[in-house]
């Protein structure tokens, strides 16, 4: 059976080092001898941050980049390449969240080339997909996961496949405090196994684990996570507190 996946993303936070190092003993103190057996921990942080996490030397948190660009070396200010956040010590790479997708005006194609090098430099992936609000009451909810869907995965092989999770992260639940219900979770989920069944093969499909993204909060996990079964949740805001963020994956992993 697949572990389950908590994955903080701490997105433009915390503001200092010394906050992260705050951050980073408040973490240690909640991860410390304890044994999360069926549940893997990946807390994303700001890429300038990445030595600092690994010097805390966790045995039970991974790390991941938030954002990486595709291309491997060169003239790109301001960018970092999938193989530098591997060499600095990221396991995962988060991809084709929304809030790149807003202010960056990344598409389905930059997320597709960006997964790309991501499983080429050996990193999993977390891609995030999800549907605006307008989209959902137009009811091209189906449509909109879908497309992107097969746009991100464009090219991915079932020998790759297993290297991505995908974690369901509808845009208007982020940041909101606005929660799906858990049928509309299931329906989601409904809709991605179905666009995935058509691109690969049973086998590969079930080593995907599926993450809900989105105002988690640890006492509306039931809700999101373990009633519409999901295989884990992708954590914004509540992960900026390592007690509420820990408290999240203890109720994940007892379940
Ligand atoms: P919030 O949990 O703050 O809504 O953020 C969700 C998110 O974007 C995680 O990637």
């Amino acid at each position: 059976m697949n572990k389950k996946l908590v994955v903080g993303n701490l997105k433009m936070n915390p503001v200092s080092p010394v906050e992260f190092g705050r951050y980073l003993d408040m973490l240690e103190k909640e991860t410390k001898h304890k044994d999360f057996a069926k549940t893997e921990i990946v807390v994303c942080p700001p890429a300038i941050y990445f030595r600092q996490f690994l010097d805390r030397k966790f045995k039970n948190v991974k790390l991941g980049a938030q954002n990486v660009f595709w291309e491997y070396q060169g003239a790109y200010t301001g960018e970092i390449s999938a193989g530098m956040a591997k060499a600095s010590g990221a396991g995962y790479s988060i991809v084709g969240h929304s809030e790149r997708r807003k202010y960056f005006g990344e598409n389905e194609e930059a997320a597709n080339l960006k997964l790309k090098a991501i499983l080429k430099n050996g990193l999993r992936a977390v891609l995030c997909i999800g549907e605006s609000m307008e989209e959902r009451k137009g009811g091209q909810t189906d449509s909109v996961l879908k497309s992107q869907l097969k746009g991100s995965l464009s090219g991915i092989g079932a020998g790759k496949i297993e290297c991505v999770d995908i974690a369901y992260e509808p845009i208007w639940a982020v940041g909101t405090d606005k929660l799906p219900t858990t049928d509309e979770i299931l329906e989601a989920k409904i809709i991605i196994k179905k666009a995935l069944a058509e691109m690969y093969p049973k086998k590969r499909m079930e080593k995907i684990r599926l993450l809900y993204g989105g105002s988690v909060k640890s006492y509306s996990i039931g809700q999101v996570c373990l009633e519409p079964a999901m295989d884990g949740v992708l954590v914004g805001r509540e992960s900026l507190e390592p007690y509420e963020f820990i408290k999240i994956v203890k109720i994940v992993d007892d379940n």
